[in-house]
């Protein structure tokens, strides 16, 4: 395994881990949506990663489009604030939507996008959700189809997140040093 990011403290998801998760969740879509063509909306600009990796262990014919909000901006809470930076160019009437999102944290982002999409008449619409914040006596607003992960209530950067745009590159999911964002 390549080398921990310094500003790491732990590695909650490791490439192996993402690997075994993504392909199979790729194949229970693949079983779930043959022959319904599903459009995967990826959910900028965290989920680009994992979609990615998703679509490729789809075995049946799926398309994708992108959408883009933003709910934390560079900070490190959300705000409950949604904003639509990017919207489909595909139309959504119809067609089986899959949310695709890196992480669920109080879930406000995709409650709001589902209303959204939901309000467009898709045939069906189910969220994906690579990664879920275990948040104690907390339950997330929506409720995925499709969990690959839970992860701790931390700081968790990599494989797609960010922390002020930063470690989205990462091959794996961290936990972020405190002292990294309390600087
Ligand atoms: C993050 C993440 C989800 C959302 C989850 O996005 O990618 O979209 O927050 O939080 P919630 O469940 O509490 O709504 P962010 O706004 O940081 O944008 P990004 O995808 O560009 O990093």
């Amino acid at each position: 395994m390549a080398e921990v990011h310094p500003d790491v403290e732990s590695v909650v998801l490791s490439e192996e881990d993402i690997r075994l998760i993504v392909s199979s969740m790729g194949r229970r879509i693949s079983e779930d949506y043959a022959d319904k063509n599903p459009l995967i909306v990826a959910v900028l600009r965290g989920a680009f990663v994992f979609t990615a990796d998703l679509m490729r262990a789809i075995t049946v014919p799926c398309s994708v489009d992108f959408m883009a909000v933003s709910s934390y901006g560079d900070g490190i809470k959300s705000s409950g604030v949604v904003r639509i930076v990017k919207d489909l160019d595909t139309k959504v009437e119809g067609r089986h939507v899959i949310v695709a999102e890196d992480i669920l944290d109080s879930g406000l982002t995709l409650s709001y996008l589902v209303k959204l999409l939901r309000s467009r008449k898709p045939a069906s619409i189910e969220i994906a959700a690579f990664s879920v914040k275990d948040i104690p006596n907390h339950a997330p607003a929506v409720t995925p189809r499709y969990v690959g992960a839970h992860v701790p209530d931390a700081f968790v950067v990599g494989y797609g997140l960010d922390y002020a745009e930063r470690y989205r590159n990462l091959p794996y999911v961290g936990i972020l040093k405190s002292e990294v964002y309390s600087r």
